[in-house]
């Protein structure tokens, strides 16, 4: 049912955890199946330096956090707000279509944490959603 990837992702998740002094935290939640994601972002000029995820949440959770700081890492705040479900589960060689909910929270929880930065900074611009 899933990937080797998504295996991988969920048995070593990468950067779990939480950033002191982040310069921006996304807090996201699923309604439907009741889980929680709290994002936290290290941002130097137009660059995501740091990020990090903790989650009550299901594996596949855990995994699409796990890839999705990989993918976000070293991004510009432009290009991580691009960053789709559909990107993250790419990465994880694909997603059960039970379980692509579970990737929004991951691209949701990182927007929300961009979106924090950018009211903290109201200088640094952003061309927007496009994922
Ligand atoms: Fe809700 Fe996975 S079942 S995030």
């Amino acid at each position: 049912m899933y990937s080797q990837k998504v295996m991988e992702h969920f048995q070593n998740p990468q950067n779990m955890g939480e950033i002191e002094n982040a310069d921006g935290v996304g807090e996201v939640g699923n309604p439907q199946c009741g889980d929680m994601m709290r994002i936290t972002i290290k941002v130097d000029g137009d660059k995501i330096t740091d990020v990090k995820w903790k989650t009550l949440g299901c594996g596949a959770a855990i995994a699409t956090s796990s890839v999705m700081t990989g993918l976000a890492m070293g991004k510009t705040l432009d290009e991580a707000m691009a960053l789709s479900r559909d990107s993250i589960a790419d990465a994880l060689d694909g997603l059960p279509a039970a379980k692509m909910h579970c990737s929004n929270l991951a691209t949701d929880g990182l927007r929300a944490a961009i979106e924090d930065y950018m009211k903290k900074h109201p200088e640094a611009k952003i061309r927007g959603r496009d994922g």
